[in-house]
């Protein structure tokens, strides 16, 4: 149970009641790590917790919204106060939307920009004195989408490109003091069944599209990314292949993005 490359830590997974950051739980559970779960729904929360105990190993979970400062503080004071420490944050919990952008209700373009910024940046930052102290990782769940801005995902795509800056700036601050700071660009992944997004008008719409990931191989990504302290991880092959057209032939790429946007509009619903 304590053996494993992660034996001895104690990560901080947001948004882990469901999807990707609950399949990262489980991962970081079986590779020897203390979790604690976080999420807003504490029936969900609870019955993730009751999973990794099914499992054999145990979990504790903090009820907060990444949104929200006082609670984001409240909960970095909880896990220190119940762990003694805090090596690893993934910085999970996020919302996607679809829709055009000259029809989107403002408060979905609030919505999706505090969930996925702020909602990172503010548990990073009351995280950030355990970390430096544990020499441990932060790291941000970011997308194809915050790699390249996509008709539909405006302001998805807008919210998860500034966590590339604010990692950047984190990894200038932070390196001197031996934190690892990453980013991971995660592809079209297997959902729950239940999962929505945001539609135009700030109502969930359920999402149905084909994946080229499930969600186990993104959180093995995220513990390489963790493990081989990589600044930058993008996954499968089309992501891969998206940065290398970008960075070398920006004008062919903008031209390939423009002529299937029709399609990308109605795919792309991260
Ligand atoms: N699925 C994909 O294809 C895909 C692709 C690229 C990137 N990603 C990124 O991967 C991450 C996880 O995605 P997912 O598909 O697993 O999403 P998901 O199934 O919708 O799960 C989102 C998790 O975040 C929590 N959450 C949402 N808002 C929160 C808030 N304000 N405070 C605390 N917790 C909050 C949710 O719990 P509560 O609702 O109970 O709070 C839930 O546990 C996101 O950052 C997403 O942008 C996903």
């Amino acid at each position: 149970m304590n053996s494993g490359e992660l034996a001895g830590t104690v990560a901080l997974i947001t948004g882990s009641s469901r999807g990707i950051g609950r399949q990262t739980a489980l991962l970081f559970a079986e590779r020897g790590a203390t979790v604690v779960l976080n999420g807003r729904n504490e029936a969900k929360l609870a019955e993730t917790a009751e999973l990794l105990r099914s499992r054999g190993y145990s979990a504790t979970s903090v009820t907060a919204d990444v949104t929200n400062a006082d609670q984001c503080r409240a909960m970095i004071t909880r896990v220190i106060a119940q762990h003694g420490r805090l090596d690893i944050l993934v910085n999970n919990a996020g919302i996607s939307m679809r829709g055009a952008f000259a029809q989107l209700d403002p408060g979905v373009i609030e919505s999706v920009s505090r969930t996925n910024l702020l909602g990172a940046a503010l548990p990073a930052r009351f995280a950030v004195e355990a970390i430096i102290e544990a020499r441990g990782s932060i790291v941000f769940v970011s997308s194809l989408a915050g790699v390249r801005g996509f008709a539909g995902v405006s302001i998805y795509s807008a919210a998860k490109m500034a966590l590339t800056g604010l990692a950047e700036a984190l990894h200038a601050e932070l390196a001197p003091s031996g934190v690892h700071v990453g980013v991971v660009f995660v592809a079209f992944t297997e959902n729950d069944p239940d999962k929505t997004v945001m539609g135009v008008d700030g109502a969930p719409v359920r999402v149905s599209r084909k994946a080229s990931t499930t969600q186990r191989q993104v959180a093995e990504e995220i513990l390489r990314t963790i493990v081989r302290r990589r600044r930058k991880s993008y996954m499968t092959a089309a992501g891969k292949y998206l940065v290398f057209m970008q960075r070398h032939f920006p004008r062919i790429t903008d031209a390939v993005i423009l002529r299937s946007r029709g399609r990308i509009h109605g795919t792309f619903l991260l």
